[in-house]
Protein backbone atom coordinates (compact mmCIF):
# COMPACT_ATOMS: atom_id res chain seq x y z
CA UNK A 1 0.00 0.00 0.00
CA UNK A 2 1.28 3.39 -0.83
CA UNK A 3 1.93 5.89 2.20
CA UNK A 4 -0.94 7.97 3.51
CA UNK A 5 -1.28 11.33 1.68
CA UNK A 6 -1.26 13.62 4.67
CA UNK A 7 -2.50 17.47 4.56
CA UNK A 8 -1.47 19.27 7.54
CA UNK A 9 -3.80 22.02 9.01
CA UNK A 10 -2.40 24.57 11.75
CA UNK A 11 -3.19 28.09 13.09
CA UNK A 12 -4.57 29.37 16.53
CA UNK A 13 -7.57 28.82 18.44
CA UNK A 14 -11.11 29.86 16.10
CA UNK A 15 -9.20 30.59 13.05
CA UNK A 16 -11.18 28.22 11.26
CA UNK A 17 -9.64 25.12 11.04
CA UNK A 18 -12.43 22.69 11.89
CA UNK A 19 -14.76 24.12 9.16
CA UNK A 20 -11.85 24.21 6.72
CA UNK A 21 -10.81 21.09 7.51
CA UNK A 22 -13.69 18.75 7.48
CA UNK A 23 -14.73 20.74 4.29
CA UNK A 24 -10.97 19.70 2.82
CA UNK A 25 -11.42 15.95 3.81
CA UNK A 26 -15.03 15.50 2.21
CA UNK A 27 -13.74 17.07 -0.74
CA UNK A 28 -10.94 14.77 -1.20
CA UNK A 29 -12.93 11.50 0.37
CA UNK A 30 -10.18 11.58 3.36
CA UNK A 31 -10.52 10.75 7.40
CA UNK A 32 -10.78 14.52 9.42
CA UNK A 33 -8.75 14.10 13.01
CA UNK A 34 -9.18 17.17 15.05
CA UNK A 35 -6.30 16.70 17.45
CA UNK A 36 -7.59 19.50 19.48
CA UNK A 37 -10.63 17.41 20.87
CA UNK A 38 -7.88 14.68 21.60
CA UNK A 39 -6.70 16.97 24.10
CA UNK A 40 -9.78 18.67 25.22
CA UNK A 41 -11.02 14.84 25.63
CA UNK A 42 -8.12 14.34 28.04
CA UNK A 43 -8.35 17.52 29.85
CA UNK A 44 -11.72 16.91 30.57
CA UNK A 45 -10.60 13.25 31.44
CA UNK A 46 -8.04 14.59 34.47
CA UNK A 47 -10.78 16.89 35.59
CA UNK A 48 -13.19 14.80 36.23
CA UNK A 49 -10.82 12.20 37.59
CA UNK A 50 -9.51 14.86 39.71
CA UNK A 51 -6.26 14.63 38.92
CA UNK A 52 -3.62 17.49 40.11
CA UNK A 53 -1.83 18.29 36.93
CA UNK A 54 1.45 19.17 38.75
CA UNK A 55 2.32 15.55 39.80
CA UNK A 56 4.03 13.34 37.62
CA UNK A 57 2.95 9.75 38.92
CA UNK A 58 -0.60 10.96 39.00
CA UNK A 59 -0.62 11.70 35.27
CA UNK A 60 1.20 9.01 34.04
CA UNK A 61 -0.79 6.91 35.54
CA UNK A 62 -3.79 8.37 33.93
CA UNK A 63 -2.18 8.36 30.68
CA UNK A 64 -1.37 4.36 30.80
CA UNK A 65 -5.10 3.98 31.73
CA UNK A 66 -7.12 6.55 29.62
CA UNK A 67 -8.51 5.47 26.21
CA UNK A 68 -9.35 8.61 23.41
CA UNK A 69 -11.03 7.53 20.39
CA UNK A 70 -12.00 9.44 17.06
CA UNK A 71 -15.57 8.40 15.47
CA UNK A 72 -17.92 9.31 12.58
CA UNK A 73 -15.06 10.56 10.74
CA UNK A 74 -13.93 12.73 13.18
CA UNK A 75 -17.70 13.69 14.50
CA UNK A 76 -17.47 12.50 17.59
CA UNK A 77 -14.64 12.05 20.52
CA UNK A 78 -14.69 8.96 22.69
CA UNK A 79 -13.26 9.21 26.52
CA UNK A 80 -13.34 5.76 27.88
CA UNK A 81 -15.83 4.89 25.33
CA UNK A 82 -18.00 7.93 26.39
CA UNK A 83 -19.28 10.18 24.15
CA UNK A 84 -17.57 13.59 25.55
CA UNK A 85 -17.81 15.69 22.05
CA UNK A 86 -19.90 18.61 23.52
CA UNK A 87 -18.66 19.26 26.93
CA UNK A 88 -15.41 19.36 25.70
CA UNK A 89 -16.62 22.69 23.45
CA UNK A 90 -17.19 24.54 26.63
CA UNK A 91 -15.19 27.53 27.89
CA UNK A 92 -13.47 26.02 30.79
CA UNK A 93 -12.80 22.97 28.94
CA UNK A 94 -10.74 25.18 26.10
CA UNK A 95 -8.90 26.87 29.02
CA UNK A 96 -8.08 23.59 31.22
CA UNK A 97 -6.76 22.43 27.37
CA UNK A 98 -4.50 24.83 26.75
CA UNK A 99 -2.13 24.26 30.09
CA UNK A 100 -2.54 20.84 29.72
CA UNK A 101 -1.20 20.37 26.41
CA UNK A 102 2.02 22.08 27.18
CA UNK A 103 3.09 19.03 29.51
CA UNK A 104 5.38 16.83 27.68
CA UNK A 105 4.12 13.11 28.79
CA UNK A 106 0.97 14.43 27.45
CA UNK A 107 2.07 15.33 24.11
CA UNK A 108 4.21 12.34 23.81
CA UNK A 109 0.94 9.64 24.21
CA UNK A 110 -1.38 11.87 22.27
CA UNK A 111 1.14 12.53 19.64
CA UNK A 112 2.16 8.74 19.31
CA UNK A 113 -1.91 8.20 18.82
CA UNK A 114 -2.01 10.82 16.04
CA UNK A 115 0.66 9.17 14.24
CA UNK A 116 -1.25 5.97 14.18
CA UNK A 117 -4.35 7.05 13.37
CA UNK A 118 -1.98 8.62 10.49
CA UNK A 119 -0.84 5.49 9.32
CA UNK A 120 -3.66 3.50 8.73
CA UNK A 121 -5.76 5.11 5.99
CA UNK A 122 -4.99 6.75 2.72
CA UNK A 123 -5.56 10.11 3.23
CA UNK A 124 -6.04 12.23 6.29
CA UNK A 125 -6.29 15.96 6.66
CA UNK A 126 -4.78 16.09 10.87
CA UNK A 127 -5.66 19.61 12.22
CA UNK A 128 -4.07 21.31 15.04
CA UNK A 129 -1.29 23.42 16.27
CA UNK A 130 1.98 21.35 15.70
CA UNK A 131 0.87 18.52 12.94
CA UNK A 132 3.50 20.01 10.21
CA UNK A 133 6.42 20.47 12.84
CA UNK A 134 6.31 17.64 15.30
CA UNK A 135 3.24 15.07 14.04
CA UNK A 136 3.90 15.15 10.42
CA UNK A 137 7.74 16.87 9.44
CA UNK A 138 7.20 15.12 6.13
CA UNK A 139 3.73 15.83 5.73
CA UNK A 140 2.83 16.03 1.70
CA UNK A 141 0.66 19.24 1.92
CA UNK A 142 0.84 21.82 5.42
CA UNK A 143 -1.41 24.71 5.33
CA UNK A 144 -0.93 27.46 8.15
CA UNK A 145 -3.98 29.40 9.10
CA UNK A 146 -4.31 33.25 10.35
CA UNK A 147 -6.47 36.21 11.03
CA UNK A 148 -6.46 38.82 13.36
CA UNK A 149 -7.51 38.22 17.01
CA UNK A 150 -10.29 40.33 16.95
CA UNK A 151 -11.77 38.62 13.88
CA UNK A 152 -11.46 34.98 15.42
CA UNK A 153 -13.03 36.51 18.63
CA UNK A 154 -16.34 37.77 16.74
CA UNK A 155 -16.13 34.26 15.05
CA UNK A 156 -15.89 31.71 18.22
CA UNK A 157 -18.27 34.07 20.35
CA UNK A 158 -20.85 33.81 17.41
CA UNK A 159 -20.27 29.76 17.07
CA UNK A 160 -20.47 29.68 20.78
CA UNK A 161 -23.87 30.93 20.72
CA UNK A 162 -25.32 29.00 17.91
CA UNK A 163 -24.22 25.83 19.81
CA UNK A 164 -25.65 27.24 22.81
CA UNK A 165 -22.64 26.96 24.78
CA UNK A 166 -22.85 27.42 28.53
CA UNK A 167 -20.76 29.90 30.39
CA UNK A 168 -20.19 32.30 27.20
CA UNK A 169 -19.25 36.02 28.38
CA UNK A 170 -18.77 38.92 25.85
CA UNK A 171 -16.95 38.67 22.79
CA UNK A 172 -14.63 41.12 24.42
CA UNK A 173 -13.87 38.31 26.73
CA UNK A 174 -13.74 35.93 24.47
CA UNK A 175 -10.96 37.92 22.60
CA UNK A 176 -9.48 37.55 25.89
CA UNK A 177 -9.40 34.03 26.65
CA UNK A 178 -8.12 33.52 22.78
CA UNK A 179 -5.02 35.93 23.34
CA UNK A 180 -4.57 34.21 26.99
CA UNK A 181 -4.35 30.71 25.05
CA UNK A 182 -2.45 31.66 22.29
CA UNK A 183 -0.39 33.25 24.26
CA UNK A 184 0.50 29.81 25.93
CA UNK A 185 0.40 27.79 23.00
CA UNK A 186 3.20 30.07 21.49
CA UNK A 187 5.42 30.18 24.23
CA UNK A 188 5.70 26.76 25.46
CA UNK A 189 8.70 25.18 25.45
CA UNK A 190 7.11 21.80 24.09
CA UNK A 191 6.00 22.19 20.09
CA UNK A 192 4.90 25.40 20.21
CA UNK A 193 2.44 26.87 17.82
CA UNK A 194 3.91 28.23 15.09
CA UNK A 195 4.07 27.84 11.49
CA UNK A 196 6.59 24.93 9.73
CA UNK A 197 8.78 26.91 7.29
CA UNK A 198 7.39 24.70 4.34
CA UNK A 199 3.52 25.24 5.15
CA UNK A 200 1.16 27.70 2.83
CA UNK A 201 0.08 30.45 5.12
CA UNK A 202 -3.70 31.50 4.15
CA UNK A 203 -5.24 34.47 5.76
CA UNK A 204 -8.96 33.53 7.11
CA UNK A 205 -10.23 37.09 7.53
CA UNK A 206 -9.54 38.02 3.95
CA UNK A 207 -11.64 35.23 2.21
CA UNK A 208 -14.49 33.69 2.93
CA UNK A 209 -14.91 29.66 3.62
CA UNK A 210 -15.43 28.97 -0.10
CA UNK A 211 -12.16 31.02 -0.68
CA UNK A 212 -9.79 29.34 2.00
CA UNK A 213 -10.91 25.69 1.06
CA UNK A 214 -10.43 26.02 -2.93
CA UNK A 215 -7.18 28.01 -1.59
CA UNK A 216 -6.35 25.02 0.24
CA UNK A 217 -7.68 22.69 -2.63
CA UNK A 218 -5.14 24.25 -5.37
CA UNK A 219 -2.41 23.54 -2.83
CA UNK A 220 -3.03 19.84 -3.01
CA UNK A 221 -4.01 19.35 -5.89
CA UNK A 222 -0.18 20.83 -6.97
CA UNK A 223 1.32 18.89 -4.70
CA UNK A 224 -0.21 15.76 -6.51
CA UNK A 225 0.57 17.41 -10.07
CA UNK A 226 4.23 17.13 -8.72
CA UNK A 227 3.66 13.15 -7.58
CA UNK A 228 2.67 12.46 -10.80
O1 LIG B 1 -7.95 23.47 18.40
P1 LIG B 1 -8.58 23.53 19.79
O2 LIG B 1 -9.03 24.91 20.18
O3 LIG B 1 -9.66 22.53 19.96
O4 LIG B 1 -7.38 23.14 20.78
C1 LIG B 1 -7.54 23.12 22.17
C2 LIG B 1 -6.20 23.28 22.86
O5 LIG B 1 -5.39 22.14 22.60
C3 LIG B 1 -5.38 24.50 22.45
O6 LIG B 1 -5.23 25.40 23.51
C4 LIG B 1 -4.03 23.96 22.08
C5 LIG B 1 -4.07 22.50 22.30
N1 LIG B 1 -3.62 21.74 21.12
C6 LIG B 1 -2.28 21.46 21.04
O7 LIG B 1 -1.51 21.88 21.90
N2 LIG B 1 -1.81 20.72 20.00
C7 LIG B 1 -2.65 20.26 19.05
N3 LIG B 1 -2.16 19.53 18.05
C8 LIG B 1 -4.02 20.56 19.12
C9 LIG B 1 -4.48 21.32 20.16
Amino acid sequence: MSRTFIIAVDGPSGVGKSTVSKLVAKELGYQYVDTGAMYRAFAVGVKEAGIDIKSEEALNAFIDSVKIELTGNGEKVLLNGRDVSKVIREPWAGELTSKVSAISPVREFLVSLQREIGASSEGIVMEGRDIGTVVFPEAEVKIFLTASSEVRAKRRHKEFLGKETEGVGSVGSVEADLNARDERDTKRADSPLKAADDAVIIDTGELDIDGVVHKALDVVRKRKEREG
